[in-house]
């Protein structure tokens, strides 16, 4: 493997090692993990990306090197000679993939040394994360943040496989380009060359991705850096990779079945577990009703149920008015948790959901021969029946209710129901379960705005059968768009473009555009489109996102080399920074920082 050392060649790496070599001689290259002195004996735990390999420097065996060996501290490089050997039943370590064998040294190099190290590097370490990213170099050592990377590599290079295999073709696209309708906000990059101009880093390959299906490329697919300048989360970085597609002569359907069969190979090849497809497709509305939220986790139950029809005349004025005013009454049935919880739990369930703007959280605990409940007073026996029939109420369960419009009796339910969930820790993190999500409404209203939003992006075609209400009943109009969700995390999303000229200047004139703000944002994807354009249609998966739940993670940043934090920096290197002013001059830039 690859040139010598001071002489040595590596022949292993850590791992490769095994029974199978007891009795070779081999060249064994990496850090050094843990060492133990034991006097006469000293053990090194050396680690490479591989995994860690027992190396014996034994002062009557190794003589002279195990002066050199008393030097060892953690981190050192070592390059190591020495004779596999099968360790005695008794020293056996289970724990590591080369338990079974050591390596009695015979030759050690020390090729580089280290300083005393701010962390331990170790798994599942619990240093502060900012520790961690600001010696990102050493985080990046830990094993399982190598486990990590390399999965993400597996996973990237099974979608070249994957898409190649099905006639699509991979092909960049610009990253210094003109901004794209995707909605967030744009990195910029001044020009020098045409002062006051800015090019925009892509927010998606979008509008490029249809030009080729314009062009002709019929699939294509990208391994993509985009850039939105948003505030970050757990699940969001300025700068994430999509794996992007766009297909040419498709339907919904065709887009559903070609990249659930990536995810599929993925989860087979790269995890060994076998997914059941087609994965569910659920309308989006039918998301909302059953769970409060357009990504479901569908792990467990929980459901949602409405109750607005049995209440709204009832005596609970929050209710009934609730339904009078085009809102809804909704529940949940939190199994088994009026008899698990304390009242003091429920209070904390209440102010729960106030944090999504609920004004409150009414509740009834049902228990064998009566019901504890603020509310029970203020309705009738038959409506109470009502409500715990429809609830499937049983002795020892908690019904909780949530009565206003229904933004916010389906935000409040839907975080309600997942806050259970981890209470009663039904969330299993080595289960996978998806789901598309399809027909997503066209538009969004913006109440601040007082206007309609595309809710995808502009490009994204209507239902047929919904096209007749889209100048007059914008709101039911629902898309051919869709998003694909594992485990309660929208891990990627698409549609179905328009590519009818006259439709979608009805969607430019809906949305607010004049024809010249048209041209002047898109103009070339709109010429484009005068010269003969296949229907068409794809989507872009979150790799980033998609490791993270691949690798059991909570945050993308586990699953990225160099992320940045929450205020978009990057801890390593400082970025972003100040630059000389001689490069703002050439720049034509003036700074008020
Ligand atoms: P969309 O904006 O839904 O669609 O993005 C697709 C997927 O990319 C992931 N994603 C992110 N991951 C990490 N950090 C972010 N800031 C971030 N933003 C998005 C999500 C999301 O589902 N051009 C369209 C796709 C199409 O229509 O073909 C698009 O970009 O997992
Ligand atoms: P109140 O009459 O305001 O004291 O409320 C009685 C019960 O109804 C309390 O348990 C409140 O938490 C609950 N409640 C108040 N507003 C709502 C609402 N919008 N939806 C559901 N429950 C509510």
């Amino acid at each position: 493997m690859g040139e010598s050392i001071y002489g040595l060649k590596r022949t292993h790496r850590c791992s490769e090692l095994g029974i199978a070599n007891v009795g070779e001689t081999v060249t064994v290259m990496g850090w050094a993990h843990k060492r133990r002195d034991l006097g006469g004996v000293i053990f090194v735990d050396l680690r490479d990306r591989s995994g860690i390999l027992q190396l014996v420097f034994n002062s009557q065996i190794s003589g002279s090197i195990f002066d050199k060996a008393e030097k060892i501290r953690s981190e050192y490089v070592l390059a190591v000679v020495g004779e596999v050997v099968k360790r005695s039943p008794e020293t056996v370590n289970p724990k590591i993939e080369t338990g079974e064998i050591e390596v009695i040294a015979k030759e050690l190099r020390i090729l580089s040394e280290s300083e005393v190290l701010p962390f331990q590097i170790e798994e599942d370490s619990d240093v502060n994360e900012t520790v961690r990213l600001k010696h990102r170099y050493l985080d990046l050592r830990r094993p399982d943040m190598q486990k990590n990377l390399i999965l993400r590599h597996r996973v990237a290079k099974i979608a070249r496989d994957y898409y190649d295999e099905n006639g699509f073709l991979e092909i960049e696209t610009p990253i210094l380009m003109k901004s794209t309708p995707e909605g967030a906000r744009d990195y910029l990059v001044p020009s020098r060359v045409h002062p006051g101009k800015f090019f925009a880093l892509p927010q998606s390959p979008q509008l490029y991705k249809q030009i080729l299906m314009v062009s002709g490329y019929d699939r294509y697919f990208q391994i993509a850096k985009c850039f939105r300048d948003e505030d970050l989360r757990a699940d969001r970085q300025p700068e994430f990779t999509q794996i992007d597609i766009e297909m040419s002569f498709v339907n919904v359907e065709d887009v559903l079945t070609m990249n659930e069969g990536f995810i599929k190979k993925a989860f087979k090849e790269a995890m060994n577990i076998e997914l059941e497809t087609p994965f569910i497709r659920m309308p989006y509305q039918e998301a909302m009703d059953r769970f409060g939220s357009d990504k479901p986790d569908i792990r467990f139950g929980l459901e949602l149920v409405n109750l607005s029809d049995l209440v709204e005349n009832c005596g609970f004025k929050v209710f009934a008015d609730a339904v009078k005013n085009g809102g809804s009454v909704r529940a949940i049935n939190a199994k088994g948790c009026g008899a698990k919880f304390s009242r003091r739990e429920i209070d904390s369930l209440v102010d729960f959901v106030k944090i999504y703007k609920a004004k409150g959280m009414a509740w009834i605990s049902v228990e064998e021969n009566e019901l504890k409940s603020a509310i029970t007073k203020f309705l009738s026996e038959d409506e109470i029946k009502a409500i715990l029939d429809r609830t499937q109420a049983e002795p020892g369960d908690l019904i909780c209710f949530i009565a206003d419009k229904n933004s916010i009796v389906y935000d409040a339910l839907g975080q309600l129901r997942l806050e259970l969930a981890r209470r009663l820790e039904l969330l299993d993190n080595n289960e996978y379960k998806f789901l598309w999500v399809t027909e997503f409404p066209l538009y969004e209203y913006d109440e601040e705005e007082r206007r309609w939003f595309a809710k995808h992006h502009p490009f994204t075609s209507p239902m047929d059968q919904d096209i007749q209400y889209l100048e007059t009943d914008p709101g039911k109009v629902r898309a051919k768009a869709y998003d694909i969700v594992l485990n309660g995390v929208e891990i990627g999303g698409g549609s179905i473009r328009i590519h009818d000229q006259q439709l979608q200047s009805k969607m430019f004139d809906m949305l607010g555009f004049t024809k010249e703000d048209a041209q002047e944002k898109f103009g070339f994807l709109l010429d484009a489109f005068r010269f003969g354009t296949p229907p068409h249609g794809g989507m872009a998966y979150g790799l980033d996102r998609l490791i993270m739940l691949m690798a059991g993670k909570s945050s993308i940043r586990d699953v990225i080399a160099f992320p940045k934090v929450q205020n978009s920096s990057c801890l390593m290197s400082n970025a972003p920074d100040f630059v000389e002013p001689k490069q703002l001059k050439e720049l034509h830039i003036k700074t008020e920082a």
